[in-house]
């Protein structure tokens, strides 16, 4: 089995997969250098870590398990910021995107956490599955159609109320995030909502 966390950071995502698949031999690719620089002192058998670039990407693959973290988005954003396409342009997410898809193998898993974008609105996506998970939210950044405009407000619950993201991330207890219940994306407009969903990370490629 083979596994790409993109966007691996520090490495702490690679040493789980490891834990969690024991015979999958696992590539991490980052972009900052810093986090790089700690990955890369990882000394494990079965991970290697690299310069997120095209070929090393592709050098690894073809993968069985994508994992796109807390990657294609932006955070924290200027509170002035109400349309995302100057910060994160739609087309960069798709570009990523079509990226992930040429490395995944047909019947292969592709993990998309906190995405700004909806992965819906990419032309590949007609080419996976959902997979629904009672377990595991979506993310909690707000979602925004291609065109940058917001499409969703997030509200964490917690013990019968309502907290924005500070509040919340101060108050309840780490782990409880794991709860799928305790992050709800509301439309702003559900009329625009289309076929996009807000209850699944996970996506199986059909072929
Ligand atoms: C918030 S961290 C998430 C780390 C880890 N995936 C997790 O969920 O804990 C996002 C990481 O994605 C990296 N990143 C952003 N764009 C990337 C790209 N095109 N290729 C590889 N890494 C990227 C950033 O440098 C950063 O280290």
């Amino acid at each position: 089995m083979r596994i790409l966390s993109f966007g691996c950071s520090s490495g702490e995502e690679c040493l789980d997969a490891a834990d969690v698949f024991p015979n999958a031999i696992i590539k991490g690719v980052d972009l900052d250098e810093k986090a790089l620089q700690k990955a890369s002192a990882i000394s494990h058998d079965r991970i290697s870590i690299e310069e997120s670039t095209y070929e090393a990407v592709f050098s690894g693959g073809p993968y069985d398990l994508i994992l796109a973290m807390s990657v294609f988005c932006r955070f924290p954003l200027r509170e002035e910021v109400v349309n995302i396409k100057d910060v994160y342009g739609f087309g960069k997410f798709v570009d990523e995107i079509n990226l992930l898809h040429d490395v995944l193998k047909p019947g292969g898993i592709l993990c998309i956490y906190n995405s700004m974008y909806f992965f819906d609105d990419c032309a590949v996506s007609m080419d996976y599955f959902p997979i629904l998970t009672r377990t595991v939210n979506f993310g909690w950044m707000v979602k925004y159609y291609s065109d940058g405009e917001p499409a969703t407000r997030v509200s964490h619950y917690w013990e019968g109320q309502d907290y924005n993201y500070v509040d919340w991330i101060g108050k309840i207890p780490s782990g409880f995030a794991r709860n799928r219940e305790a992050i709800n994306h509301f439309w702003l407009n559900p009329g625009s909502r289309g076929s996009r969903r807000v209850d699944t990370p996970f996506w199986r490629k059909r072929r």
